[in-house]
């Protein structure tokens, strides 16, 4: 398997099927504003997805169950804004897919005609089947997410790994397959035990995406904000946080204070 990277000018759809054939890890982020974004793609992350976690991270709810479509796609458009190389996935939040295919499509045809993403992700296997399949003949591609489903929760009623046992796993392995039969360009996969991660990666041609999935995915996903460190009261053991940026916001922030003051701040260069 090589590991020399292909430069890509504008990552694809297709580009994330080449690198899992060539053996190059994808590297997936969120964001949902536009300054955030730009710092993202410029360092060079393949996939943004504008997250329905921009629910927690951005309004401050407990679950990602209250954003609205409308709220996606001022998200969506604020990331595009910023956006050169990375292909950008939007979430379709609950409640505008799962009731029939046709309003799936509408809410679907809206992310894309009125924010300029370049796919949309759901969440389930069989039972939105034809949901992703109308999505995906009006020409809008699709990413699936299995596992850990956080629009499930109430369902689930824990954020614990998902398909422990035989039974959950080997429908999540159907799912998967399904996924990818229908046409789906990738999978995340939500916290799940990394060996299962490893059959499901092994058996499908187009990338996984994990997240608390382990090593063996073809790619990683993070919330952006939990790896500088912003959210800090979140710790689940698959989270490497590289800054601590709660600590380092805080303290630039009580400085400022104590500046304004001390009337420290604006000196005399920096007023007119
Ligand atoms: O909304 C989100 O941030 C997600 C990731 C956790 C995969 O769906």
């Amino acid at each position: 398997m090589s590991t020399a990277k292909k430069e890509y000018k504008r990552v694809t759809v297709k580009s994330l099927v080449d690198m899992k054939k060539n053996g190059e890890k994808i590297s997936m982020l969120t964001s949902y504003d536009y300054s955030m974004a730009k710092i993202v793609d410029a360092a060079n992350v393949d996939v943004i997805l504008v997250g329905d976690s921009a629910s927690n991270v951005m309004a401050g709810h407990e679950t990602t169950l209250p954003i609205t479509l409308d709220q996606m796609i001022y998200h969506a458009s604020s990331v595009i804004r910023a956006v050169e190389r990375a292909l950008v996935v939007v979430d379709l939040p609950f409640g505008s897919y799962q009731s029939d295919p046709k309003e799936a499509l509408r809410s679907a045809i809206r992310i894309m005609k009125e924010s300029g993403a370049h796919a949309v992700k759901l969440e389930g296997g069989a039972e939105i089947k034809e949901s992703v399949k109308r999505i995906l003949a009006a020409g809008i591609p699709v990413m699936g997410h299995l596992g850990l489903t956080p629009q499930s929760i109430y369902k689930f009623g824990t954020y614990t790994v998902r398909a422990k046992e035989d039974e959950e796993a080997k429908q999540l392995m159907e799912d998967a397959l399904l996924l990818e039969k229908l046409g789906c360009f990738g999978l995340v996969l939500e916290k799940i035990p990394a060996e299962l991660t490893k059959k499901v990666s092994e058996s499908l041609t187009i990338p996984t995406i994990g997240i608390g999935g382990g090593k063996y995915a073809d790619g990683q996903v993070l919330v952006v904000h939990d790896l500088l460190g912003m959210t800090h009261e979140f710790n689940p053991r698959f989270l490497r946080r590289y800054m601590n940026l709660y600590e380092e916001m805080g303290n630039a922030i009580s400085n400022y204070v104590s500046d304004v003051k001390s009337q420290n701040f604006p000196n005399d260069e920096e007023q007119y």
